[in-house]
């Protein structure tokens, strides 16, 4: 177990979030419990830091971002975020919305996989996050909400456009403009998450998914995770020119990895691809 050096505070010195390496899984915690973790300032720069240093670590090979206490994310701090940088100027509003959708698109393009494991309130801003990890598995106890109109604004940061590639254009609608929270099970039965699952059995799920993950391709995995993200956006013939190049640049990082997989399943017959993954350690 490891924690990255100095990683989550700063110049007050409160650690905003936590980390702990344990097994090559970064546990990466919002860790403002009394305020719900709601995103400050602070904690957005906190982030970027950790991912910073989490992202090449040859001791991390998947993240997992959770919250402290009993909620996920209450959305952005409506003092902090909000409040005091309007007060503050255009030019204040506009660094922190740089530092709070930095770290998210830093999440969505994370050189490793990551999971959102939901553990309790998701609002609002939440969704940046949300969306940024590449799965998402929630306790059905949690609460998902786009309350931005239950306070007067529409869902920015955002949250508007994870409503829309998330969900379908009915709920979307309705997610936005009703101000209405859903469940863990009803988030995963719109798509919102993978799955959803009683809080007490959360943490174990999304291990057993992080284990599987760790034995795979790391090469692969990022290929993988950037192609589903990016083909979203293209035409079929754009997607599948895509593709073709986005397999010959990871070849260039390892091009043994897929020789050694063809090689275990058609010569040794030690595993079945469709059944699971080549073992990684009899790479030469
Ligand atoms: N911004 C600022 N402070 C917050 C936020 C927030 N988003 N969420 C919670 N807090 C603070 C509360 O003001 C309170 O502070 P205090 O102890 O100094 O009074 C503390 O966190 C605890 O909050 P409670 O409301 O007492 O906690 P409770 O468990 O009863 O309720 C809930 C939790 C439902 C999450 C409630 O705090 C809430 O509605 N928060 C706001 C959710 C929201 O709409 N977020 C904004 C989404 S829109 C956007 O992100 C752009």
């Amino acid at each position: 177990m490891s924690t990255p050096s100095a990683a989550a505070t700063d110049s007050d010195n409160s650690t905003l979030v936590s980390v702990e390496i344990r097994d090559r899984i970064a546990w990466v915690k919002f860790n403002r419990p009394d305020k719900r973790n709601c995103m400050s300032p602070r904690l957005n720069r906190q982030m970027m830091v950790v991912l910073d240093e989490l992202e090449y670590r040859n001791d991390v090979g998947v993240l997992v971002l959770s919250g402290a206490g009993t909620a996920w994310s209450a959305g952005m701090d409506l003092k902090e975020y909000f409040r005091e940088n309007e007060a503050k100027g255009l030019g204040a509003i506009r660094g922190s919305q740089r530092e709070a959708y930095g770290w998210w698109r830093r999440l969505r393009w994370f050189q490793k996989p990551t999971i959102a494991m939901v553990n309790g309130w998701c609002f609002g801003g939440g969704y940046g996050p949300l969306f940024g990890c590449d799965l998402a598995f929630a306790a059905e106890e949690a609460q998902f909400g786009l309350s931005e109109i239950n306070w007067g604004i529409l869902p920015g940061g955002g949250a508007t456009k994870v409503a829309r590639e998330l969900l379908s254009f009915r709920r979307a609608m309705y997610h936005s403009l009703m101000g209405e929270n859903i469940d863990g099970r009803t988030a995963a039965e719109w798509g919102l998450v993978n799955e959803a699952l009683p809080l007490a059995k959360l943490q174990a799920r999304v291990e057993a998914v992080a284990r599987t993950l760790l034995a795979k391709n790391p090469v692969a995995l990022k290929a993988t995770k950037d192609a589903i993200r990016r083909v979203g956006e293209m035409t079929y013939d754009n997607a599948e020119d895509y593709l073709i190049r986005a397999q010959e640049a990871a070849n260039s990082f390892d091009n043994e990895g897929r020789k050694e997989g063809i090689r275990q399943f058609i010569d040794d017959k030690t595993y079945k691809p469709g059944l699971g993954a080549y073992d990684r350690s009899r790479q030469t």
